[in-house]
């Protein structure tokens, strides 16, 4: 989607207008090579659930795509039309995820193609983002859950090896979470998202600590107009933090 920069601040309901500094652009390091792929993504239907973790977290994209596809780990699979892995630059610095799949992202395969996906959309041009473009967009939940009820914990634990597994794989510099859902499955989190916006968070992958910005989900966005501006402030927040992750 191409929109302009002034109808992207429309439809975040931002006024006045900010103008961004333009950036030096910083040469991308190269990322080390994906670790060696397990042999058979469909083995994860078979092994057992205590073996199922260590499984996923052997697999490579297209593994892990095929087992998303086929999962039957929680009770999400049996209304599924199909499973939502992800979507984006698998070289990305930035990770976003949100809480699961709606109708149209099941309907497709997607991930935020909905209306809230437009706004997404429209929040990451505000920051000077697209889609699959240094973006990785990713869902706590890859099935969709029943009539869009939020997913429960013992749903999110269940996919939570495969969000870990393409964090891995991603190694993102910065991860933005997109509503309460998120936060809970990445970071265990139950708080409320007003006390969590603009506290220093992190997520720890092996040796490494991702920093973590909260922020509100789309959809909530378009039901609560006034807090879009508060969004517009944890975007331009990530933002400052992806700089200094990409100086240092
Ligand atoms: N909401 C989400 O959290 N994720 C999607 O993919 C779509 C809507």
């Amino acid at each position: 989607m191409n929109l302009s920069r002034d109808q992207v601040l429309d439809e975040m309901g931002l006024s006045p207008r900010w103008a961004l500094r333009e950036q030096p652009s910083v040469a991308r390091g190269a990322k080390p090579t994906p670790v060696p792929q397990a042999n058979d993504a469909l083995a994860a239907l078979t092994v057992s659930a205590a073996e199922r973790p260590e499984h996923i977290a052997r697999l490579g994209w297209e593994q892990l795509r095929q087992s998303i596809a086929v999962c039957r780990s929680c009770g999400l699979c049996a209304e599924r039309k199909q499973a939502v892995p992800g979507v984006g630059d698998e070289n990305a610095d930035w990770l976003f995820i949100g809480e699961g799949p709606g109708a149209e992202e099941d309907e497709r395969g997607e991930p935020f193609v909905g209306p809230a996906g437009k706004l997404l959309d429209a929040m990451l041009a505000a920051i000077d983002l697209k889609r699959g473009n240094d973006v990785y967009i990713a869902n706590a939940v890859k099935c969709r859950p029943p009539a869009n009820r939020t997913p429960e914990a013992v749903e999110m634990a269940a996919c939570a090896p495969y969000l870990k597994r393409q964090i891995e794989l991603l190694q993102p510099k910065l991860i933005v979470l997109l509503g309460r859902a998120a936060v809970h499955a990445l970071l265990g989190e139950t708080g409320s998202l007003a006390s969590l916006r603009g506290k220093p968070l992190a997520y720890r992958d092996g040796e490494r600590e991702i920093p973590v910005v909260v922020t509100y989900h789309p959809a909530y966005l378009l039901r609560t107009l006034p807090d879009k501006a508060k969004a517009w402030e944890d975007l331009c927040r990530a933002r400052a933090l992806m700089r200094l992750e990409k100086a240092g």
